[in-house]
């Protein structure tokens, strides 16, 4: 039998959210379920609550709900990878039930360029999208209270604006790029066809997009180009700038452009300037850092750098990161976390990666304010096949904590992703992981009990390949090739296991427990015999076998003369998988 849902909702005059949506609601359960609301997203938000309770058995009477953050975002990187059109509706059916509010497109890259603008076609890579499809993303985006943020990533990372546009950049380069990292590409910010030329692009996406932001991008500039270019020697030694300040006057210009547009810019924190136009908004994503440096400058500020779906960590590793909360101590909780072991010398580096010199630290203004929190999602190894696992097993966490804030309880955390995953494939939305990775590989499925247990490796590991130990030692990755670029196909089994194993999960818990094991036990103990009747198994896959069959065993056997040390050695890496029950096992023993 259906049930009766009325609302009582305030008109909404304007026809997308803004940055402060009233997104409150109340859900009063009588004879009949009442959301009431100040405006249309409190009443979808209201919806997505009620969404999430079919189903269950609950006693409530009434709920009254509000965010602790307006910004709750996601961002997508749709140039390394292309996500067609359908994938971004799904994600935001999903985030409309998580109640996450932005998503923010990563349009331009070295790789890609996917706006195809009207003045500017030539810009386009084969696969964009044009004003048409834009616009009527964003009023799907709208009608789920999600408001839709473009960015165009300049004056770095722009090798594929130069395919067409050779002459816009201070040097060149063979385009559009294949391979990942930080590239040399860079706008030339003395020419002023450039200039002429971001201007148009922002104002076709400001026609575009009602939002009230239009992201720069701004990150990861590389002084080679300048270094090397005439045109911008003569401005650096005429007004004494370094380059960050060639940076920086770059940023005023665009940041005027967007006023000029109605429109308030944002940035990636490389942004952070003295000479910064104040009502710049900075996302902060280069250690936890960015955001006390950035907010004590007088900035507001979008936390981003706990929150990278691509680095694979769990779902609770993300969720003790409050955007307003203590930062140092969930980091310290990170680096402390098991799971992380094997690459905590990445971890270390990065902590140390970036500095924010320069910065007025008592502005006239006063500090700036937390808006929220965005998770990223880079594409490096992410494409349309892949993309639903490697959001939504940590993301409703994230969408949590961003919805609570402070108040966000750990305890059951794991229970709640794992529903929220239950309701999406429920209401048909995205599947469960597990249906999906079966399907892809139905000859593995005599070896589930293996493939149930790992997760991909965490951090740049997989992304860096060989190259990661050069890169934490502080060598550098010169001569180390990286195993992937952008056209390695995604079709590995490590594409498609969640970044957190659920199955590894409870295994662990029962094991803190004390429970009984023999059940797990055989089954690890099956798939170290069917590994041997399959053909084409890679080598990670058998290491990491014959590592389950030994904790089977160690498991079964009271008397294990092993070292815990030697136990969390079964956790790998083996190759690009990694075992994290070891951890557990050896914990046991301690
Ligand atoms: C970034 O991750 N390069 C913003």
């Amino acid at each position: 039998m259906g049930l009766e849902v009325r609302f009582e909702v305030a008109p909404t005059p304007a026809s997308t959210p803004d940055l402060h949506p009233d997104a409150a609601s109340e859900i009063e359960f009588a004879d009949a379920v009442t959301v009431r609301a100040a405006s249309e997203w409190g009443a979808i938000h209201g919806l997505a609550t009620l969404a999430q309770l079919a189903g269950k058995s609950h006693a409530i009477t009434r709920i009254h709900d509000h965010p602790a953050y307006p910004w709750r975002g996601l961002m997508i990187d749709v140039a390394r990878h292309f996500i067609p059109l359908p994938a971004l509706r799904r994600t935001l059916d999903a985030m409309s039930l998580a109640k996450l509010n932005v998503l923010h497109l990563h349009l331009t890259d070295d790789q890609a360029f996917r706006f195809r603008s009207e003045a500017h076609p030539e810009l386009a890579s084969a696969e964009a999208w044009d004003a048409a499809e834009l616009t009527e993303l964003v009023a799907y985006a709208a009608d789920r209270a999600i408001r839709i943020v473009p960015e165009l990533d300049m004056p770095g990372h722009v090798t594929s604006w130069l395919v067409a546009r050779p002459e816009w950049g201070a040097g060149s380069a063979s385009g559009p790029s294949r391979r990942f990292g930080v590239h040399e590409a860079c706008l030339d910010p003395t020419n002023p066809a450039v200039l002429r030329a971001v201007e148009t692009l922002l104002g076709e996406l400001a026609d575009i997009f009602p939002d009230p932001f239009l992201h720069f991008g701004g990150d990861e500039v590389n002084g080679t180009w300048w270094n090397a270019h005439e045109g911008v020697q003569t401005l650096m030694r005429s007004q004494g700038f370094r380059a960050a300040d060639v940076q920086a006057d770059f940023n005023r210009k665009l940041t005027t452009i967007i006023r000029q547009l109605g429109r308030r810019p944002l940035a990636w924190d490389e942004a952070l300037h003295p000479a910064l136009a104040r009502d710049t908004l900075i996302q902060a994503w280069r250690g936890n850092q960015a955001r006390d440096a950035a907010l004590a400058a007088g900035f507001d500020c979008v936390l981003s750098a706990p929150y990278y779906l691509d680095l694979f960590y769990p779902a609770s590793l993300h969720h003790c990161f409050d955007p307003g909360g203590d930062l140092a101590a969930a980091e310290d909780r990170l680096l402390a976390d098991d799971r992380t072991r094997h690459v905590r010398e990445g971890l270390q580096w990065m902590a140390g990666f970036a500095s924010f010199p320069g910065l007025p630290d008592a502005p006239a203004g006063g500090e700036g304010r937390i808006l929220g929190g965005e998770a990223c999602l880079w594409s490096e190894l992410v494409d349309e096949g892949c993309l639903d696992s490697r959001l939504w097993g940590r993301l409703p966490a994230i969408a949590e904590r961003f919805w609570c804030g402070s108040e966000a309880e750990e305890a059951g955390l794991l229970e709640r992703t794992v529903a929220f995953q239950g309701s999406l494939a429920r209401l048909g939305i995205v599947p469960e992981d597990s249906e999906t990775r079966r399907r892809a590989f139905p000859e593995l499925a005599p070896i589930e009990p293996l493939v149930e247990m790992l997760e991909p490796v965490k951090w740049y590991r997989r992304l860096l390949g060989a190259a990661f130990e050069r890169r934490v030692s502080g060598l550098g990755e010169s001569g180390v090739a990286r195993p992937y670029d952008a056209d390695t196909p995604l079709n590995r089994l490590v594409d498609h296991l969640p970044p957190e194993s659920l199955a590894s999960r409870r295994a662990e818990a029962e094991l803190d427990a004390g429970g009984d094991m023999q059940r797990w036990i055989e089954g690890w103990r099956r798939q170290r015999e069917a590994i041997s009747e399959l053909a084409e198994v890679d080598a990670g896959l058998r290491d990491a076998s014959r590592a389950l069959g030994e904790l089977a065993d160690i498991l079964d056997d009271g008397d294990c003369s092993m070292a815990p040390e030697e136990i969390d050695a079964l956790a790998g890496p083996f190759d690009e998988y990694l075992l994290p029950l070891a951890h557990a096992v050896a914990r046991r023993r301690r």
